[in-house]
């Protein structure tokens, strides 16, 4: 059954909503009223840092907490969204811990975390100053997604800023309407 999770990466703080979340709530708007979707912010989720013992230990334990929340959600969904301001040219520090997870997560015995992750649809909705200097950083996930066989689903991208930003570019909320009926 197909269902959306939105990771949402920015850091603005709780209550305020930026320019990403919004594009990509007006893109989660036309997906059809009875289509699951789940939302968790990133930068609220408690986190272990990423220890990397692939060449020692070898496999990692189940993740607990927010962690084991979140690998649970990626697992359930077969639509995967990353809502992603872009941050110094790059992925923001919130999603970067996420996808530092992933390592882990492919070597907790018995989760088969790669094979699951197989032909699920990773979506960007992204904003920034600047859509060409936002490429580096769909290209990392477009990596990420073909290194787990994920379909990838190409970006929308909007113009942000202070909070609300995105509103004015006209371009993106049309093509907010239809970004998820490529699915
Ligand atoms: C730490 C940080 C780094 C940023 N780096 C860039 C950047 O490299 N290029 C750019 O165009 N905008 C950059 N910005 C601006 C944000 O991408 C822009 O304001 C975006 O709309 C913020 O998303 P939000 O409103 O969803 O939080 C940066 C903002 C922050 C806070």
């Amino acid at each position: 059954m197909q269902s959306f999770l939105f990771l949402t990466a920015s850091t603005r703080e709780p209550g305020h909503t930026g320019n990403t979340e919004t594009l990509a709530r007006a893109a989660a708007a036309a997906l059809p009223a009875d289509m699951p979707q789940r939302w968790i912010a990133l930068a609220q989720c408690d986190l272990p840092a990423f220890v990397d013992l692939r060449h020692t230990t070898g496999s990692y334990p189940p993740p607990a907490g927010d962690a084991a929340t979140l690998l649970d959600a990626t697992l359930t969904a077969s639509d995967i969204v990353f809502v992603s301001p872009v941050y110094w040219f790059s992925v923001p520090s919130p999603l970067k811990t996420y996808l530092d997870q992933w390592s882990a997560w492919m070597r907790v015995p018995g989760v088969d975390f790669k094979a699951r992750m197989a032909g699920k649809r990773l979506w960007v909705v992204a904003t920034s100053g600047d859509r060409a200097k936002a490429q580096p950083m769909f290209d990392s996930y477009r990596l990420c997604a073909e290194f787990l066989g994920m379909q990838w689903m190409g970006a929308l991208w909007g113009k942000g800023g202070a909070p609300e930003a995105v509103l004015e570019d006209a371009t993106a909320l049309e093509a907010a309407i239809s970004y998820f009926k490529a699915g």
